[in-house]
């Protein structure tokens, strides 16, 4: 039955035939029911979007990080042992109410990793000692109040040389290249392939076997980021989502072989590789860093 306006009144049986006016019945519920994209992310792709008060530790989490590698840049110089960075880490971090989420984290035997030169990630602080114009990458993941925040730095032993300039510097810039494609409307793919096209135009290469991560409610959530990849492809991006980008950088081949102690990953050809990290959040309008340099 229809009113004078054309439309459905308050108070007229409504068109759904159960006999109640329309007020006591569907009035108001025929609007689709709002997608709740959080339980779709959960059930397609096992990725927990971030609530505002998650974000909000973890960007707290993310700050430690930061305030850590802040105070380890300027500590790292030639006749250091990088078992020195490991303790600088795990004392500051556990000094201001974190906790260091590598030690013991699936049987790895410090707090921090500390990858020198070749060594493209997953280095075990100890006994080397740095030497003029090494490069090393220090990489911190700290748990606060029980969130976690991922981030990483190539510094400089001394004065780099020609090579070790570039391989850093196009590590830099790939995690840029990378950042830049993060908002919604993009996907996954989008991110690696602006990564592989900036760094192997560059006469680098990509590591494909270690890729960045969910992150935030623990250390390795859903999805993987891969570094390299192809546009469009992958997950959808959506706000909410905290990941890390990370690329590795090689200034030789990606190929890659792990040593004996099972972490320690280094470049088949024994060049040079570099990687710079942040976690990342996706937003409306496109991402922030909870761990900005
Ligand atoms: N922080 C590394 C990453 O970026 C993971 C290190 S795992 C460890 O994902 F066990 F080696 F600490
Ligand atoms: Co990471
Ligand atoms: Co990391």
């Amino acid at each position: 039955m229809r009113n004078s306006t054309g439309r459905v009144g308050r108070n007229d049986p409504c068109p759904c035939g159960s006999g109640l006016k329309y007020k006591k019945c569907c009035l108001g519920k025929e609007a689709p029911e709002p997608m709740d994209i959080g339980k779709l992310y959960l059930d397609r792709y096992r990725i927990r979007l971030k609530k505002p008060e998650d974000v909000e530790g973890i960007r707290k989490a993310g700050q430690l990080v930061m305030e850590t590698l802040r105070m380890v840049g300027p500590q790292i110089k030639p006749g250091i042992k990088t078992d020195f960075i490991n303790t600088l880490v795990h004392d500051f971090t556990l000094d201001h109410g974190g906790i260091p989420a590598p030690l013991n984290y699936k049987g790895f035997p410090k707090s921090v990793c500390v990858s020198v030169n070749e060594v493209i990630c997953h280095g075990i602080p100890g006994e080397r000692m740095l030497e003029e114009g090494d490069i090393v990458n220090v990489d911190v993941t700290t748990i606060l109040n029980g969130y976690y925040a991922d981030a990483n730095m190539t510094f400089f032993a001394g004065e780099p040389g020609p090579d070790a300039r570039k391989v850093t510097s196009v590590a830099r810039r790939s995690l840029d290249e990378g950042l830049s494609m993060v908002r919604p409307g993009n996907t996954i793919g989008d991110i690696g392939w602006a990564i592989q096209k900036y760094a192997e135009g560059e006469g680098c290469s990509v590591v494909r076997e270690y890729t960045g991560h969910g992150v935030g409610l623990d250390f390795h959530e859903a999805p993987q980021v891969p570094h390299y990849g192809r546009r469009g492809h992958g997950v959808p991006l959506a706000p909410g989502m905290v990941f890390t980008v990370e690329p590795m950088i090689n200034l030789g081949d990606k190929a890659l072989y792990i040593l004996s102690d099972n972490w320690t990953a280094v470049t088949r050809d024994g060049s040079l590789s570099a990687q710079f990290e942040q976690t990342i959040l996706v937003t409306e309008e496109g991402c922030e860093s909870l761990t900005p340099y």
